[in-house]
């Protein structure tokens, strides 16, 4: 039979749920991550600043480890896909470098403007392009 029209066996099919799962926590953690970053800002907010520069390191981390493991779950466990096969993979990458390049900038949001400027922006619109792959997500899941 051809690989590539394949349905995924049962146990292929189970592990391959577990990137979406994961996916789903990152999610939580990236919303919290930017509401404490953004909350920071406002007047009395700067006591949660610290909060967010623990929490945010740790919600890039897992949707960055969990982009590669997209990758990997497709190669190990979906016969039917094509490694870098659509939208998913494309939105999964910008959404890794952005917020690799706003962790780097991050450590020089206290002492450059620019940096301060720079850094809510790309972390907001990773989560807003995190968000959007929910529906390009939702129509890969193994049927
Ligand atoms: C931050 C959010 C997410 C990122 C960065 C991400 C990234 C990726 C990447 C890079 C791949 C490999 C695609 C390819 O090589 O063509 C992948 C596969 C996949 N993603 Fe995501 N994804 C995210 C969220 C989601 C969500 C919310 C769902 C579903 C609810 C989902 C479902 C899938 C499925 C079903 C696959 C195929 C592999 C498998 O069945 O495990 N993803 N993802
Ligand atoms: C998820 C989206 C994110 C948003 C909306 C966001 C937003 C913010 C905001 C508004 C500030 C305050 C800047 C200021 O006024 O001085 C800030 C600071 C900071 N952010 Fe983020 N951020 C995000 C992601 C991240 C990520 C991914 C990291 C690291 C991996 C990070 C680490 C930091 C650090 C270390 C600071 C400086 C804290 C301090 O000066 O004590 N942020 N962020």
């Amino acid at each position: 039979m051809d690989d590539k029209t394949a349905v995924p066996d049962r146990l292929p099919r189970l592990l391959a749920l577990a990137h979406p799962t994961v996916s789903l926590a990152a999610l939580v953690l990236l919303a919290a991550a930017a509401s404490l970053g953004v909350r920071s800002r406002e007047r009395g907010g700067a006591v949660l600043r610290p909060r967010h520069a623990r929490l945010a390191p740790w919600a890039a981390g897992v949707t960055i480890a969990n982009t590669l493991f997209g990758i990997a779950s497709v190669r190990l466990w979906r016969p039917d896909l094509e490694v870098a096969g659509g939208p998913h993979f494309w939105l999964g990458l910008a959404i890794a470098i952005l917020l690799g390049t706003g962790a780097l900038l991050s450590r020089a949001v206290a002492r450059d403007e620019r940096a301060r400027l720079l850094h809510p922006m790309l972390g907001l619109a990773a989560l807003l392009l995190a968000l959007v792959q929910v529906f390009f997500g939702l129509s890969l899941v193994a049927p």
